[in-house]
């Protein structure tokens, strides 16, 4: 197995030792098929202990090794450093405020999220075993349902970088999961509170998400249908 020596350039803040951040280059050495995550626990274990990083499942599951690698969002136990230049550049995800090193406080975003209620709302008695669904009805919704809230479509909006309180993609895509959920029924509710305030329409079809979907879901496609949606429900409410 081929081996490389790689530059981790990595930004680093500490605010017990001030307010500055600065970056700090590691020299290691990688096979190929080694990810950023396999990097970054060799250079926690081997050279700076005190380097921060969150990680959990490091199999593209939970989402939580989010961070901005060569000025992409991604994923780092997802990355190969075969795919990346010697040089490889490491920063926290953009637009949240830093706690430490590559450690984000994801709060924000996670607000933004729980205003769309996500969860199944059905207030019919719930039957004996579990509400069913027709194959062709969970289709539509399948994409969405592969989201893992790991914030890198979010953070790389250009109108989120623009306005915290933008709702961002993944609440749109959250909010999208449970409107065309045909076991939910409180679209309706999800509908105004994704258009109310800065929403839905606040989107201008960047594509940024797209690009910054590590699972690779069509985010904008996602908008697009619940934009329509929106005007369908508006109009006929004129009528
Ligand atoms: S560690 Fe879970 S997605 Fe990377």
């Amino acid at each position: 197995m081929e081996e490389k020596v790689y530059i981790f350039r990595i930004k680093r803040f500490n605010p017990q030792s001030g307010p500055e951040s600065y970056f700090q280059d590691f020299e290691i050495v990688l096979s190929e098929y080694e990810r950023v995550l396999d990097g970054l626990l060799k250079i926690q274990s081997e050279l700076d202990p005190s380097l921060a990083f969150r990680r959990s499942c490091a199999h593209g599951i939970c989402g939580s090794c989010a961070m901005r690698i060569n000025k992409k969002n991604r994923l780092a136990c997802q990355t190969l450093v075969k795919e990346l230049p010697k040089v490889i550049t490491i920063e926290p995800l953009p637009g949240l405020p830093v706690i430490k090193d590559l450690v984000v406080d994801m709060d924000p975003f996670f607000e933004k999220i729980a205003e769309v209620m996500p969860y199944l709302i059905n207030r019919d008695p719930p039957p004996e075993r579990e509400r069913l669904q027709r194959p062709e009805d969970q289709e539509k919704i399948l994409e969405a349902i592969t989201c893992i809230l790991c914030g890198c479509c979010t953070t790389s909006c250009p109108v989120y970088q623009q306005s915290k309180d933008y709702i961002g993609p993944s609440a749109l895509l959250r909010a999208y999961r449970f409107i065309f959920d045909t076991r939910d029924q409180a679209g309706k509710e999800r509908l105004e509170r994704i258009t109310s305030k800065i929403g839905l329409f606040h989107c201008h079809s960047a594509l940024k998400c797209l690009n910054a979907c590590p699972k690779g879901i069509d985010l904008p496609a996602h908008i697009f249908k619940l934009k329509k949606l929106a005007l369908k429900t508006a109009i006929r409410r004129k009528d």
